[in-house]
């Protein structure tokens, strides 16, 4: 396998990242890549990953023009006020797309796309440089935290990706925001960065948020279906007020384990823990950091323990992504 640097990429790396899968930087989470006109490519994505091919991927535009051209019809005013706001940037948005866009993309059923811009200067200049959109799910195994840095992806992926791109450490550290107006209205398919608070601010709205796939109603966005996350040491998830008194109860139940707790800086607990990873100050540096919390704990431990984070602003993203990645949640 091979590895560059984003800002030092030149015409031999991409002629060499042009017929194949790559893994690439991006400020939520490092993506498996591939051009959207690049069959082979693309369908290995869905192999290395272990993905269901029905889960379709979200591609990556440079330009507005990219954009039109991937789009059938006119870009609706709720996203032309949303584009201003926050593209480039961790949002994606799902537009009813071309007919000549590859079905691999769209999982093989989609009439729609999930597209974003992202924030990287660099990036966008290297996918000019290439010309086309590039499609890109998260550079994980299936089933596995999303990887924010290129040893995360190396970690899952190794020799089967040939072409590995660092960026350093992704600045957001969740994947983006996906929103879409649906039949059912305007829906925040998965939280994010961008708010469920800033998305109902700039177009004027309020939104609904379907993260979870209801039973009985077929899902509008296929990944809802599948876990998603989950380290492989237990993660226990401690909601409500008598969090701490739970705390101590598991750990009491398992004093020959490991245990590892993901905190907030400056939060004291009165427990032993084998491992301690802090998280960070604030909502935004949790998120940063939270994936890759997960993975260190996982390496080194036997049990997670987590506190839940109240809903507001970035919290509905992280406690949608430690409730994927709990295996127990305790009230
Ligand atoms: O931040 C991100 O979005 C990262 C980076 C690499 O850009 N990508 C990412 O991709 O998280 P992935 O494949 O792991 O997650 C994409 C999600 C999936 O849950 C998929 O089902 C949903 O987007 N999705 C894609 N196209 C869709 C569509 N047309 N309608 C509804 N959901 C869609
Ligand atoms: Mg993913």
């Amino acid at each position: 396998m091979e590895i560059a640097k984003l800002s030092e990429m030149d015409r031999h790396d991409i002629q060499k990242i042009s017929d194949d899968v790559f893994v690439m930087p991006t400020e939520t989470v490092y993506g498996l890549a591939a051009r959207i006109d690049r069959e082979d490519a693309l369908k290995s994505i869905f192999r290395i990953k272990g993905r269901p091919s029905d889960n379709p991927l979200v591609v990556h535009v440079s330009s507005l023009e990219m954009l039109r051209n991937l789009i059938a019809g006119d870009i609706p005013d709720e996203y032309q006020k949303l584009i201003e706001s926050f593209w480039p940037g961790p949002l994606s948005l799902i537009f009813r797309c071309k007919g000549s866009v590859s079905m691999t993309v769209r999982g093989g059923v989609m009439d729609t796309l999930a597209i974003r811009m992202p924030k990287s200067e660099t990036l966008r200049n290297l996918i000019d440089r290439i010309g086309v959109p590039l499609a890109a799910p998260s550079a994980n195994t299936s089933g596995r935290p999303s990887p924010t840095t290129v040893e995360h992806a190396m970690d899952d992926l190794g020799d089967k990706v040939p072409f590995y791109i660092d960026g350093g450490p992704c600045e957001v550290g969740l994947e983006s925001s996906i929103f879409g107006i649906l039949e059912s209205g305007y829906v925040l398919l998965r939280p994010g960065s961008i708010t469920r608070e800033q998305i109902e601010r700039t177009i004027g709205s309020p939104i609904s948020v379907r993260t979870k796939a209801n039973d009985g109603e077929v899902a509008r966005c296929p990944g809802q279906k599948y876990r998603h996350y989950s380290p492989s040491s237990p993660v226990y998830l401690f909601q409500g007020e008598r969090w701490q008194e739970n705390m101590r109860a598991i750990r009491v139940e398992n004093k020959n384990k490991k245990i590892g707790i993901m905190r907030l800086q400056g939060l004291e607990y009165d427990i032993d823990f084998e491992y301690s990873y802090n998280l960070g100050l604030d909502k935004k540096e949790c998120s940063r950091n939270i994936f890759a919390g997960l993975r260190l704990l996982d390496k080194n431990c036997d049990m997670i323990f987590v506190r839940g984070f109240d809903l507001c602003d970035e919290g509905l993203a992280i406690m949608d992504r430690l409730d994927k990645a709990a295996s127990f949640v305790i009230e």
